[in-house]
């Protein structure tokens, strides 16, 4: 028997909102789900997801009778005292975080008593004690104001959810805080209780470190091509000290997503803006942004001019099992082959309406092989499992060229080679052809 759960509302039903919905519901909460955007929340009343996420349609399925979908905030502060805000915080033209969206929602509650902000959008340093201010002068004394930041890796997300390595608490010692711990409790994850400002810097500061491990590699990784070392053999090396650990060796063709590039410029700009010049932040993000356009220097070695030339991109998600491309490499590598006179084609398993309206010049087939006809190259852009299916042979039929270039050292080179391939990975020498 489900012990009764306090309801409680979630504004902005994107991967976040939805996440976060779909989780708490699942621990007996009853949720109400809050977005500006009707044709999401229309689909979400018929079940329909407006994102692709493993296991999130069944969850929300499974949990229906708790969760509740509108366009009004009005019955969301009805029935709930824990306002959860999960709305976009993308980058603004100068790399500073685009806070329109949460000083909307801001704006949007009445003064009432008793409820309480929990912010979960990734914001910059002091923004929760600039919203507490607001809320002072607003006379919205009342609400309490939490910062929970939200650490979720889309394509595992709901599984981080019920399974977070640590829940961080930022508040300002009123009841606020104590309820969120409190909701928390039943995931008995490792819980970090401390200041607000501290909790917003974990978040920046976390995915700043881990963009900061991915540039770095992929650094050894562009080293390693040039002396001859292997760097999945390096990474396996320096992985097993447990003071570095695996995670986040693996170099490919520089991270992308709604995350990483939009928090580590705004940690950047942050900095700056705080007079403080950040100078290693600043070469994760050139690394990042050269590295992306490394896979054109390869094409170029094997083909020459690319002009004319049918390049098929193998995924275009910024990672596998999502459909997300914001920030993705394939945005940058694909804008690269057609200025550089390229016909680009590609293949996607589930980014496809992402890519559409995203990449409107290109080719979009509807499977690999269909992508792959006629091409002088294939560039593996996301590591979507079904390409390690691929059966090279049959590949070799259908295309004109021989060039494969694995931006993720995702597939086996060797097979590839023995049907005639020439194959380059990352940090690697490359296999067979001239
Ligand atoms: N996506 C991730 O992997 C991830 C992980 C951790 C943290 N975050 C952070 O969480 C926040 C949300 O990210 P996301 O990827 O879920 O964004 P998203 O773009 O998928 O969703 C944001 C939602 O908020 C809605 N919205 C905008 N303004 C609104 C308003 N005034 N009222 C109600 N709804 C409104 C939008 O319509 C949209 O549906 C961001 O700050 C992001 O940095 C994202």
């Amino acid at each position: 028997m489900m012990q009764t759960r306090e309801p409680i509302a979630v504004i902005g039903t994107g991967y976040v909102g939805l996440v976060t919905a779909a989780g708490f519901a699942e621990l007996g909460n009853e949720v109400w789900c809050v977005d500006i955007d009707r044709t999401k929340i229309d689909a979400l009343k018929r079940g329909e997801m407006p994102i692709y996420e493993p296991g999130l349609t069944e969850a929300i399925a499974t949990n229906a009778q708790r969760l509740h979908f509108s366009t009004e905030l009005g019955p969301a502060l009805e029935h709930s005292r824990l306002l959860f805000v999960a709305v976009g915080t993308p980058p603004t033209y100068s790399g500073d975080a685009d806070l329109s969206a949460i000083h909307a929602v801001v704006d949007a509650i009445p003064a009432s008593a008793g409820q309480a902000l929990v912010m979960k959008s990734t914001v910059p340093v002091g923004t929760g004690a600039a919203i507490r201010r607001e809320l002072d002068r607003t006379g919205k004394r009342e609400f309490s104001y939490v910062s929970c930041p939200e650490f979720l890796k889309e394509g595992t997300a709901l599984d981080d959810f019920r399974h977070p390595d640590r829940v961080v608490i930022g508040d300002l010692g009123d009841w606020g805080g104590d309820a969120v711990a409190e909701l928390y409790a039943p995931l008995d994850a490792p819980l970090v209780r401390t200041d607000i400002a501290s909790a917003e810097m974990i978040k920046l500061a976390a995915n700043a470190f881990l963009a900061t491990k991915i540039s770095f590699i992929n650094e050894i990784a562009n080293v390693c091509e040039e002396t001859g070392a292997d760097v999945l053999e390096v990474a396996k090396g320096m992985g097993l000290d447990q003071r570095i650990g695996p995670h986040f060796l693996r170099p490919g063709v520089g991270y992308g997503g709604s995350c990483f590039p939009k928090d580590v410029s705004a940690l950047k700009q942050l900095a700056g803006n705080s007079g403080y010049h950040f100078q290693l932040l600043t070469a994760v993000i050139e690394v990042n942004e050269l590295q992306k356009r490394r896979v054109i220097a390869k094409l170029q070695k094997h083909l020459g001019s690319l002009v004319g030339k049918t390049i098929t991109l193998l995924g275009l998600a910024f990672k596998a099992d999502t459909d997300d491309m914001r920030e993705a490499s394939s945005l940058v590598l694909a804008a690269r082959l057609q200025g550089s006179g390229a016909h680009v084609r590609a293949y996607d398993p589930i980014a496809e309406h992402e890519a559409r309206r995203l990449l409107p010049g290109i080719e979009l087939a509807g499977s690999a092989l269909e992508a792959l006809q006629g091409a002088d190259a294939a560039v593996l852009v996301t590591e979507w499992p079904e390409f390690s299916q691929l059966r090279w042979s049959e590949v070799a039929r259908v295309m004109r060229g021989r060039l494969l270039v694995d931006g993720r050292n995702f597939l086996d080179g060797n097979s590839a080679c023995a049907a005639g391939f020439t194959y380059e990975g990352v940090g690697r020498q490359p296999l067979g052809g001239t």
